[in-house]
């Protein structure tokens, strides 16, 4: 990675602003030695915060969202943001969720500052498969579960039927679904066109990223997504 100014870095990646750093240059270290200046140009494998090494650049998170928290960095109430540390709300660029799970909904949560990776994740090309477990207010039929699975379906307001999908019964009221397009509630909006209702959505999967070894509310990094 190519060096930089301290102050820039350490400001980027939200620890704090640049003229706050001239009051807390002693919490930084550069290969072991005080900082000197802020404006000293360094790398950023050689820069300490506190004693530890700074967060990664890019960064890239996997949350077990649970129900009852926001995928936005201002709405009224909890926010998914507020799981993680304070700071990653202030880095450049910013930090975004790679797509969005309803305030109710919960599980596999990515988030990432890399803006590219964003675009190609989240695109209606990418065909990313995501797993839904569903609960639902009345009872399924394998008939339901054949039309939803079928795609051609026109949802309100939209100009493209859905695509084909996986749906498996799995109890009266609990179906799993696999869908390889990703649209404004669009697991809802499937059963709602159906006269049911969704009760619980939890995504199990989304890609190759799971979180089963995550409790509610917990996160881990992992490595960039080239
Ligand atoms: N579909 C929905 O309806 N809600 C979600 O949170 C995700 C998919």
């Amino acid at each position: 990675m190519p060096a930089e100014r301290l102050d820039k870095l350490i400001s980027r990646l939200g620890y704090c602003t640049r003229n706050e750093l001239r009051k807390h240059l002693d919490l930084v270290t550069v290969d072991g030695e005080p900082a000197k200046k802020a404006d000293q140009k360094v790398e950023h494998r050689q820069v300490r915060w506190e004693g530890e090494p700074l967060d990664p650049d890019p960064l890239w998170v996997l949350l077990h969202k649970p129900a009852g928290y926001t995928c936005s960095t201002k709405d009224p109430g909890e926010l998914v943001f507020d799981l993680l540390p304070e700071r990653w709300m202030f880095r450049r660029p910013q930090l975004s969720t790679v797509g969005r799970l309803d305030k109710d909904s919960s599980g596999v949560l990515l988030l990432t500052d890399d803006g590219q990776a964003l675009h190609r994740l989240t695109s209606p090309k990418s065909g990313i498969d995501k797993v839904y477990e569903v609960t639902l207010a009345l009872p399924a039929t394998a008939r339901d579960c054949e039309r939803l699975a079928a795609g051609g379906l026109m949802l309100e307001d939209e100009t493209k039927p859905l695509l084909p999908c996986e749906v498996e019964l799995v109890g009266e009221h609990n179906v799993i679904m696999v869908l390889h397009e990703g649209r404004y509630h669009q697991v809802k909006r499937m059963w709602a066109a159906l006269g049911n209702e969704v009760v619980r959505l939890h995504r199990s999967r989304f890609g190759k990223w799971r979180v089963d070894d995550l409790e509610p509310g917990e996160y881990k990094l992992l490595e960039p997504e080239i």
